[in-house]
């Protein structure tokens, strides 16, 4: 009989931890045996993509875009984020600087195996985005993880990422606004890392996915705050910002030699990301100020209402996020853990959330809720969750 084997890429990634999502699934099980089932644990935009880049890319369908495109991305859309990053920056952005990936994850995934081989370790502050897992063990990463606890509201110490890096360390990879906490680091902090791990020789890797949804205060891009550049990736896209998770569209920023590796990345792994979508990407890039303003507002909403109501629910708290698509609610005085909570919350009520722990330990009191649901669905989920508290569910087990 044939015994098939595998590669230790793929066999990482098997063996990935696959309860991240086990209270989700058990909630689209019950959706689809025709529960009312509230899902709050999405990171998807709830809205649709912008009418404007719609016709945008059917018109560019519609001319033939449907071809190969370059390794690296069209030079229309790295202009495009190149002045984008420009803007924000006292260092000017080259086109060339520019690698376009289909999304966010494909980027981080092409950054890492180009930066860090097998058993090289890299720095991570939890609690972190629960996409980096699968690709750190895939590419068999030695992760060390730095704690951000509840306690300095999930916020970044520079200090503890810098004690952690050791002459094992290859990369540091931070995310800000962080999903799931919605902590931004601030340009000091930002500045000061860089410098820090550029005379320690480690590179330092921004994932600045949620850069265009911030509240409180505007985003600052590792970019930007670095005083040099050589050992700095900054990755974003569109996803979140533009309603355009779909479209599977991201991109790295770095310089010289670094640039040059994630091209051959690129062309040996996709070869190229979809004409007509690149180009839609570029308009929306030039012309998106109305709609990604709107989107953030009604984000905006949505964070208040539920810091309003969590804060009138006995047992419960939360912090209100700068930035970002979540709310992290504490549920320490209410059940053993966020994955009991969420659980007891799903059979109880109906209401799906994640539970904080795949995030990193620091969270694992805590619930994720998501801010892409709208507000009267926000409003009836956040009825349930105050009755199943009322009812004093949890605690005991
Ligand atoms: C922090 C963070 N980075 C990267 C990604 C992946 O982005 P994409 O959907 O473009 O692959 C996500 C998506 O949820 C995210 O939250």
């Amino acid at each position: 009989m044939y015994s098939p084997r595998f590669s230790k890429q793929s066999e990482g990634l098997h063996s990935a931890d696959a309860d991240v999502w086990a209270v989700s699934d058990r909630a689209h099980t019950l959706a689809d045996k025709g529960e009312d089932v509230i899902f709050l644990c999405v990171g998807d935009p709830n809205f649709d993509t912008p009418e404007p880049i719609l016709d945008f890319a059917r018109a560019r369908l519609g001319v033939g875009r449907t071809h190969y495109s370059p390794a690296a991305g069209e030079a229309m859309l790295r202009r495009a984020i190149a002045d984008i990053e420009s803007k924000v920056s006292p260092h000017p952005c080259d086109p060339d600087d520019v690698v376009v990936f289909p999304g966010g994850t494909n980027a981080i995934y092409a950054v890492l195996s180009c930066l860090l081989n097998p058993g090289e370790q890299i720095v991570i502050p939890e609690p972190m985005y629960i996409g980096y897992v699968p690709i750190t063990d895939a590419l068999q990463l030695d992760v060390k993880k730095v704690a951000c606890p509840p306690q300095q509201g999930f916020a970044f110490d520079t200090e503890t990422i810098k004690q952690a890096i050791t002459e094992n360390t290859r990369a540091v990879m931070i995310n800000t606004p962080v999903n799931p906490t919605g902590a931004m680091a601030t340009p000091e902090q930002l500045r000061d890392l860089a410098a820090y791990c550029r005379a320690r020789n480690v590179w330092l890797i921004s994932d600045e996915m949620y850069s265009m949804i911030t509240f409180a205060r505007r985003h600052t891009s590792l970019r930007a705050a670095a005083e040099n550049l050589d050992n700095v990736i900054v990755i974003d896209g569109l996803s979140k910002s533009h309603a355009m998770s779909g479209w599977r569209l991201g991109w790295a920023v770095a310089q010289g030699e670094m640039v040059e590796r994630l091209i051959e990345f690129a062309g040996a792994t996709i070869f190229g990301v979809p004409q007509f979508i690149q180009e839609a990407a570029a308009f929306a890039l030039e012309f998106d100020t109305y709609f990604v303003k709107q989107m953030r507002e009604a984000y905006e909403k949505r964070r208040d209402l539920i810091v309003a109501r969590v804060g009138r629910i006995p047992g419960l708290s939360c912090n209100s996020p700068e930035a970002g698509m979540f709310v992290m609610v504490d549920v320490s005085e209410v059940a053993e853990s966020g994955e009991a909570f969420a659980e007891a919350l799903l059979n109880a009520e109906l209401v799906s959330v994640l539970p904080g722990k795949p995030f990193g330990a620091s969270a694992m009191n805590h619930v994720r809720l998501t801010l892409a649901a709208d507000e009267s669905e926000l409003s009836r989920a956040l009825d349930r969750i105050e009755r199943f508290v009322a009812g004093g569910c949890l605690k005991a087990g």
